[in-house]
C-alpha cells in the first residue's frame, strides 16, 4: 500500500502522516514514512539545495530535473524495496507536486510534467494521494510560523518566500488536477483542528481500502 499527501505548505502533511502512520500500526501494519525531496541518500542533498532560500535563481527546468532526479533516486532505492517488504509506505509529496508546482506553478508543459513523471517512478504511482486543501494565507502563516520556530526560515524556505499569487496557483492546480484524477486522488478540507482533519483522512481511506459489502 502506497499513500502519498500532498498540498501547498502549511496545510498539515507532516502532522498528519505521523498520525496516519500510528492509525496503519495500531492495525498491526508496518509502515514506512518517507518524503521528497530528500527520501534516500543523495536526495537529501538535492533537498538542500531544492529548498534553500539562497537558490532562488534555480530556473524552472534546472528545478523540475532536480525534482526528478530525487525522485528516480528514492523510488528505486527506497519505496520500492520498502513496499516489497511488505510495508505501508506513507510518502510527504510525491509526484502530483511535480505537475502542481513545476506545472501550474512555473508555467511548464504538464503532458511533458507527466512523461518524465513516468520516467521517473518507473510504474510505481500511488494506491491513493490525499490533497490537503487550505487557504493560501493561512497556510503560508503556519509554514513560516513553524519554520521560525524551527530555525530553518533560510534552509527550507524557498517556497514560502514565493508570492501569495503563486500559493494560490498551487493550490488552485492541486484541486484541476485532483478533479483529473478522481479514481487515485481524495481532497481533505485542512482547514479545522488537526484532529478533524485526521479524521478526514482516516475516513478516506477506510473508504479506499477498508470499506466492506
Ligand atoms: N489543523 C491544524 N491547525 C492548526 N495548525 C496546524 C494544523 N496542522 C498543522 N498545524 C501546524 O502548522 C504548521 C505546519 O504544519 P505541517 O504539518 O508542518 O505542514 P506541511 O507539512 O503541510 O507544510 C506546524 O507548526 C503544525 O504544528
Ligand atoms: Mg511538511
Amino acid at each position: 500500500m502506497f499513500i502519498t499527501f500532498e498540498g501547498i505548505e502549511g496545510t498539515g502533511k507532516t502532522t498528519q502522516i505521523q498520525n496516519i502512520k500510528k492509525y496503519f500500526e495500531s492495525r498491526g501494519k508496518e509502515v514506512f514514512l518517507t518524503m521528497e525531496p530528500g527520501g534516500s541518500r543523495v536526495g537529501r542533498e538535492l533537498r538542500k539545495m531544492l529548498l534553500h532560500v539562497d537558490n532562488k535563481d534555480l530556473t524552472p527546468l534546472t528545478e523540475l530535473f532536480l525534482y526528478l532526479a530525487d525522485r528516480a533516486q528514492h523510488v528505486a532505492q527506497v519505496i520500492r524495496p520498502e513496499l516489497e517488504a511488505g510495508k505501508v509506505v506513507l510518502c510527504d509529496r510525491f509526484a502530483d507536486s511535480t505537475i502542481v508546482y513545476q506545472g501550474y506553478g512555473r508555467g511548464l508543459d504538464t503532458t511533458m510534467l507527466q512523461q518524465l513523471n513516468e520516467a521517473a517512478v518507473a510504474g510505481l504511482w500511488p494506491d491513493l494521494t490525499i490533497i490537503l486543501d487550505i487557504d493560501p494565507e493561512v497556510g503560508l502563516k503556519r509554514a513560516t510560523d513553524r519554520n521560525i520556530e524551527e530555525g530553518k526560515a533560510m534552509d527550507e524556505g524557498r517556497f514560502e518566500a514565493e508570492h501569495i499569487s503563486f500559493h494560490k496557483r498551487i493550490r488552485e492546480g492541486y484541486l484541476t488536477w485532483a478533479a483529473l484524477n478522481r479514481d487515485r486522488i481524495r481532497v481533505a478540507d485542512a482547514s479545522s483542528s488537526p484532529n478533524d482533519v485526521f479524521e478526514r483522512i482516516k475516513t478516506i481511506i477506510e473508504a479506499r481500502f477498508f470499506a466492506t459489502g
